[in-house]
């Protein structure tokens, strides 16, 4: 059971001076009742709230996919720098909410921003083997023996283990590389390792979810329920 005028709130719907105002005018009912209190205690997944006769759909949780621009923090907040949240536009903002996998700074491309901290377990969790595709700018041409060490696993100096990439294409300086795990910096290092520096570095899948090539750099749209399922499962696309 929760206030109704946090759900609003919370859902986006308008604040709870707004729905303090709506009550009073006679504007939401809940379960086809008029109430005068926002104070009240509802079910939300299992009560109906209209609004001027309009439906309320609740969602538990959200699902969003972001184009992630340069120069943003993969992070919920940050004192100094500008964070993936802090571009979200107004009506997508709710407590809660976090990068479900961090991309570093200077890495753009294909970002989910949830507050379902379950779904995005189970995407991080190796278990699960959701797969992730990035394109990869380096400084050098990729060979054949470059290639065949990225694709058989590498071990660092200070004992980190990556699993072994598959590089999905290679033409001229660009590479597609998909992973399995998603330490800190591995695209970088696995490069590093061969002595090649990635320059510029987009994440283009993850799962069976790809970029939607119409969101520009810094804007995000809410998944379907089908996407959302898609990155557990890379066949259904
Ligand atoms: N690998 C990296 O090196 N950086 C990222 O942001 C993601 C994967």
């Amino acid at each position: 059971m929760e206030r109704l005028d946090k759900i609003l709130s919370t859902q986006g719907i308008c604040s709870r001076k707004d729905a303090r105002k709506l009550a009073s005018d006679k504007k939401i009912t809940v379960n086809g009742e008029p109430v005068r209190k926002t104070d009240i205690k509802i079910d939300p997944e299992n009560d109906i709230i209209e609004i001027g006769g309009k439906r309320i759909e609740y969602k538990k949780y959200v699902y969003i996919m972001m184009n992630k621009p340069e120069g943003v923090l993969s992070a919920s907040n940050d004192r100094n720098a500008e964070t993936v949240i802090d571009l979200l536009p107004e009506e997508y903002r709710r407590p809660g909410l976090f990068p479900a996998g961090r991309l570093d700074r200077d890495t753009t491309g294909l970002l989910i921003i949830t507050d379902d901290g379950d779904f995005a377990h189970r995407m991080l969790s190796p278990k699960k083997h959701v797969t992730k595709l990035y394109k990869a700018l380096l400084d050098a041409p990729v060979t054949e023996r470059d290639i065949t060490v990225i694709e058989s696993g590498i071990t660092l100096k200070d004992g980190t283990v990556y699993r072994p990439g598959r590089i999905t294409e290679n033409s001229g300086n660009t590479v597609k590389i998909e992973i399995t795990e998603g330490k800190f910096h591995e695209v970088k290092n696995m490069f590093a390792y061969v002595g090649k520096t990635v320059e510029k570095l987009e994440r283009l899948r993850i799962g069976g979810l790809v970029l939607d090539e119409n969101l520009k750099r810094g804007e995000c749209r809410y998944l379907t329920d089908f996407e959302i399922l898609s990155i557990f499962n890379s066949d259904i696309n």
